[in-house]
């Protein structure tokens, strides 16, 4: 078999992210302060993929590569792949095609996540017994997805996208494999009624034209980071696994910290209480504050006379003499946040780069 090659979608327009991806792109966003995107890279190379395509989009397809690079941290090989218009996801892959050639690849959602990797999934593909394999997980509401029906020995017999009656509780999981089968069945397939090429639909092409589609139905966690909550249950899952404990800064006497937490290169603690898991980046200062489970604070970021919990504060930000809690919030780069008057009160953020907002 030619050597298995990773597909990576980074474009898309992220409507439900508003207004985080109005400057940035979900893929970028940080988990326990790394970007969602470098855990599918990562997930690739893994399963000793050494050559990758990004779909990335005119809007933030720049700082998409700004941030990857050309895979050599990895040692790999990264290339970019614009595609003009997210006219769907079968269509980034036709918008792939040169890259691809006629090598087998996985495709993998940008913004998703899944804990087990995909090595297992492409030593069964490589046996060559199916055209396509498909990874599925149960969900309570599968009307909202593509819904997968099987024969008893995992094989797909038919998919839907968003069914208003679904036949099953599978749900596809944003990562697939395939041979080069799938080009002609992308190239038979019409738009969807939401002007998609859908890539239920070329993978239901292949099922009605006798290819082999076969299935796998994860047990562990799966998360498609597509809106804020999602972001943070995404970082509430990783940090929950971290296990490591490290601080590589400065932290005086008098600041508690206790369960797992990081602590970035020059960052200042002082009269702080921690509570992992979390993870504070490199250049922070932070003084007479709470941060409490589940929270990543990004590089460079001032934070003073705060509580923060279950939250993700991006790069830069400054929440100084707060004087309230910060709770389930996702808070895009160089915020500034204050607020003048000590009153015991909670706020629930989503605030974009760059926004100010002053609490009085
Ligand atoms: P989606 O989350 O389905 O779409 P989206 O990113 O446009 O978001 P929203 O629905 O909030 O507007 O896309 C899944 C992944 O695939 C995501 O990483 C973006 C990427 N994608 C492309 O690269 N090209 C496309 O044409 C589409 C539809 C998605």
């Amino acid at each position: 078999m030619t050597e298995m090659k990773g597909l990576i979608l980074s474009g898309g327009k992220g409507t439900r992210m508003r207004p985080i991806t109005h400057t940035a792109a979900k893929q970028l966003l940080p988990v326990a302060n790394k970007p969602i995107l470098f855990y599918g890279i990562e997930a690739l190379i893994s399963a000793g993929i050494k050559e990758i395509g990004i779909i990335i989009s005119p809007e933030t397809g720049e700082d998409v590569k700004k941030t990857v690079g050309d895979g050599s941290r990895w040692g790999i090989k990264i290339s970019y792949i614009l595609q003009a218009e997210p006219k769907g996801l079968a269509h980034a892959v036709k918008t792939g095609r040169d890259f691809l050639g006629d090598s087998p690849f996985v495709m993998y959602l940008g913004d998703n996540l899944i804990k087990d990797g995909v090595a297992p999934l492409v030593e069964r593909f490589a046996d060559g017994k199916a055209d396509a394999f498909i990874l599925l997980k149960e969900v309570a509401n599968p009307s909202a997805f593509g819904v997968a029906q099987l024969n008893g020995n995992g094989r797909i017999l038919c998919l839907e996208e968003k069914p208003k009656e679904p036949k099953s509780n599978l749900a596809l999981v944003g990562v697939y494999l395939f041979n080069k089968h799938i080009h002609t069945a992308i190239d038979e397939i019409q738009p969807s009624k939401r002007g998609e090429l859908e890539i239920t639909d070329a993978i239901q092409r292949l099922i009605d034209t006798k290819h082999p589609v076969e299935s796998h139905i994860l047990n562990s966690w799966w998360l498609d980071t597509g809106k804020k909550d999602d972001m943070l249950e995404a970082n509430r899952v990783v940090l929950d696994e971290m296990t490591e404990v490290s601080n590589n800064g400065n932290v005086d006497p008098s600041t508690r910290i206790s369960g797992r937490v990081l602590v970035g290169k020059n960052t200042v603690l002082k009269d702080c209480t921690v509570r992992g898991p979390a993870v504070i980046g490199n250049d922070c200062i932070l003084e007479n504050s709470y941060v409490g489970p589940f929270t990543s604070i990004g590089d460079g970021a001032r934070v003073s006379q705060a509580e923060i919990e279950h939250s993700i504060l991006r790069e830069n930000c400054k929440i100084t003499d707060f004087n309230g809690r910060i709770v389930d919030s996702l808070i895009g780069v160089n915020v500034e946040l204050t607020r003048s008057q000590a009153k015991p009160v909670a706020y629930r953020l989503m605030l974009g780069d760059d926004s100010k907002v002053e609490v009085v």
